[in-house]
């Protein structure tokens, strides 16, 4: 099948945050984006003809979560992860961003402290700075091939120290891109529920993972290795349908989901807290949406290689990481002075590094889920700022 991942859709004018809030969140205009994490490709066909088969019908009166929905995502994760969910084990949530301040708010309780692994994706922090909790940072190391690791000494130490009992774990790792091997995760595992550390795992890109690597699901560790743990799953980031909100909290164990589902149900968020196009999408896409997926990825490999070797002949001082998984590339770019406004004086907007934790200056991260013209334009402009 042929998907078209080089038309350049103008998506100025939608109330694109991307796109059209350039002025108010740098005081520029005009700028080319490559910073918030959603693609500029048009969904996959499947997704589409969904949505106007819903839309057709011509009501949209309230909707609850279809079974068939869960059964496409019980087939997805068993199908493509080789992790077995059950039915019962699925909690609905409007966002993973919400659910985790939900949670904090709910498992955690004023002044406690929570670790984050940065450099991450920053609404992590901010969820637990939002609810007056304390955020605590184990950083990520970086080895001497350059790829992210995670110092579980440092971690040990810092529980025992903090004497903290959540952590926010993402899995693969935005914006490092690194996708964990069994080992790495099974020492984590191992380290967590020793130290009774509730695993919260955010799995959003579990889908985006390049040739040669591998997403293991938390939940598909042994059972017996876990800490209490959570993940956070959905289709909005693979299938570029953010804005068509749904996610998933899968708890397997009973007593937990039960606590999960109580703070749900307090908050007024029961069975059917997103939209009937959203589920129409959702649907669509874990049950038909592979070949596009396939077809996306091979997409971005390209991109990658492009960058790489633009970036190698002539601007060698900007070093890219492993893009194990996601379509963020974290990329080294040691330069004096204010580089992000430098950036964007050229035209070009990419996500500041330090956003991400302080271990995240000296470098920026680049969405590069777009067409190759828009890619090549962007990287022009680099240059030209460089
Ligand atoms: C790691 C991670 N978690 C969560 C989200 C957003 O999730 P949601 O839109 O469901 O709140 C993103 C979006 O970039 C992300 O990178």
């Amino acid at each position: 099948m042929n998907f078209d991942f080089e038309s350049r859709i103008n998506r100025r004018g939608t109330s694109c945050y991307k796109w059209d809030f350039d002025k108010r969140l740098t005081r520029r205009e005009g700028l080319l984006p490559f910073w918030v994490a959603d693609m500029d490709f048009r969904v996959a066909p499947m997704i589409e003809e969904a949505l106007k088969k819903r839309l057709d019908h011509g009501i949209f009166g309230y909707t609850a979560r279809p079974e068939s929905l869960d059964e496409a995502l019980i087939g997805w994760f068993s199908r493509r992860h080789k992790w077995n969910i059950k039915a019962s084990e699925i909690l609905e949530t409007p966002g993973i961003v919400p659910f985790i301040h939900m949670f904090l708010q709910e498992f955690t309780s004023p002044g406690d402290t929570v670790i984050i692994q940065e450099p991450v994706y920053y609404p992590f922090r901010k969820a637990i700075v939002n609810n007056n909790r304390k955020v605590a940072v184990n950083q990520l190391l970086k080895d001497e091939n350059g790829s992210w690791t995670m110092d579980l000494d440092g971690l040990s130490r810092f529980i025992d120290e903090s004497g903290a009992k959540t952590l926010i774990f993402c899995s693969p790792h935005n914006p490092v891109g690194r996708v964990w091997r069994e080992e790495e995760l099974l020492n984590l595992a191992d380290l967590c529920r020793a130290k009774d550390v509730t695993v919260v795992s955010d799995e959003i890109h579990a889908d985006l993972v390049h040739s040669g690597y591998r997403h293991i699901p938390w939940l598909s560790l042994p059972e017996e290795r876990l800490p209490r743990s959570l993940a956070l799953v959905s289709a909005t980031k693979t299938f570029n349908i953010p804005g068509l909100t749904t996610a998933f909290a899968i708890v397997p164990d009973p007593e937990f989901r039960l606590g999960c589902q109580s703070m749900l149900t307090a908050l007024g968020l029961g069975e059917g807290s997103s939209s009937p196009l959203s589920y129409a999408a959702a649907e669509a896409a874990w049950r038909e949406g592979e070949p596009w997926l396939e077809a996306l990825l091979e997409k971005i490999d390209k991109n990658d290689l492009l960058l790489r070797e633009r970036l190698t002949d002539e601007l060698p001082g900007v070093l890219p990481g492993n893009l194990e998984g996601t379509y963020l590339e974290w990329l080294h770019m040691d330069y004096p002075g204010n580089l992000w406004k430098k950036l964007l004086d050229e035209g070009l907007w990419l996500s500041r590094g330090s956003d991400f934790g302080r271990s995240g200056e000296g470098y920026m991260r680049m969405n590069i889920a777009c067409p190759s013209t828009q890619l090549e334009e962007g990287i022009d402009m680099m240059v030209r700022a460089l």
